[in-house]
């Protein structure tokens, strides 16, 4: 890639030059609903971790710049080994795949001997390789399902997924501790009141924060499940319990409802965003589309171990919407 003038020298437009830069380079640009408003807009594709993966998948442009956190270009770098994958800030890791270290998994597999291991998306490629199948927030409980009822399984790395699959499949799966910083600090009692505010108001839970909360949940659902219900419910109003980067595209869908983000316990700000997935901002993708870096490198071998996980969950998500 050759190496373009940076911003303060460019007359055009931030957004002007991303467009043009991706042109010129053959980039596509995905984007997780939990990037700001300005990115989901100029991204050519937007979607839960499921969808991103299935777009990636059938990609043919030779640059992708995934617009998410690690894991995601990770995912998608072994799914399209041969293309250049981005990711606009490096550091854009994620507390959920950090919970989970290869050493300490593999371990925790060795002793449990006989069990299929299905994880979440959210990991590392080196987790993926030690994985039967993967599983996002949005197939989980269908692909769970298509294991015998009496299958040992071991799932990790979110605890909150984790418990909520067995309670709606009446699964006994082996659980790894791990969870999401942000999703699990959501305030139930700032929660209540709002609720006591907004008697009508449906509210909408992302699976990764803790039982109570799920408990008195109108819907729980990857961002996928909860945009849609939201779009299809005759409710006009909802509080919604997931990263506050999805109410972008809620708003965008559904300009006449009102979407109320769920406050987390640790601030007086009524949002709660993953410091993570805001590392990315417009400049930084610029950047990356101007430089060609940062670039997603997995290792050839790990590749081929964390690959037939991920398409062994891509596979099975088709046959289940068949
Ligand atoms: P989904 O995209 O599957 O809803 O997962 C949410 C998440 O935490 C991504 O980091
Ligand atoms: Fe990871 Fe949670 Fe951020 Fe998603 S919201 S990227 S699970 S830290």
């Amino acid at each position: 890639m050759n190496v373009e003038k940076l911003p303060s020298e460019s007359s055009l437009s931030l957004k002007e030059e991303i467009l043009r830069l991706k042109k010129e380079k053959g980039a596509v640009i995905l984007a997780h609903y939990y990037q700001t408003g300005d990115i989901q807009d100029i991204a050519d594709h937007i979607g839960d971790s499921l969808a991103l993966a299935q777009i990636a998948e059938k990609i043919e442009a030779p640059v992708i710049v995934m617009c998410g956190v690690h894991f995601m270009g990770e995912t998608v770098k072994i799914l399209c080994p041969e293309k250049t994958v981005l990711v606009p800030d490096m550091e854009a890791g994620c507390s959920l795949a950090d919970s989970c270290e290869v050493g300490a998994f593999s371990k925790f597999i060795e002793e449990h001997p006989g069990h299929t291991v299905i994880s979440y998306v959210n990991t590392t490629a080196a987790v993926k390789a030690l994985t039967d199948v993967v599983v996002t927030s949005g197939n989980a409980k269908e692909i769970v399902e298509t294991f015998p009822a009496d299958e040992k399984i071991i799932f990790g790395p979110d605890r909150n997924l984790g418990n909520y699959i067995n309670s709606i499949t009446g699964r006994n799966m082996v659980l790894w501790d791990g969870a999401c910083h942000v999703h699990e600090k959501f305030s139930l009692e700032k929660i209540m009141q709002l609720k006591e505010e907004n008697p009508e108001a449906k509210l909408l839970v992302h699976p990764e924060c803790k039982k109570p909360l799920q408990l008195i949940a109108d819907k729980i659902g990857s961002t996928a499940v909860l945009l849609k219900y939201a779009q299809d419910s005759d409710c006009d109003e909802f509080i919604v319990a997931t990263e506050s980067g999805i109410l972008h595209e809620m708003h965008r869908r559904c300009p006449d409802k009102k979407f109320i983000p769920a406050p987390p316990s640790d601030s007086t700000c009524g949002c709660n965003d993953c410091s993570y997935m805001k590392l990315n901002t417009m400049q930084k993708l610029r950047d990356c589309l101007a430089t060609g870096k940062p670039e997603i490198h997995v290792d050839a071998g790990l590749i081929d171990k964390a690959r037939r996980p991920i398409e062994r969950m891509l596979e099975l998500s088709t046959k289940i919407k068949k």
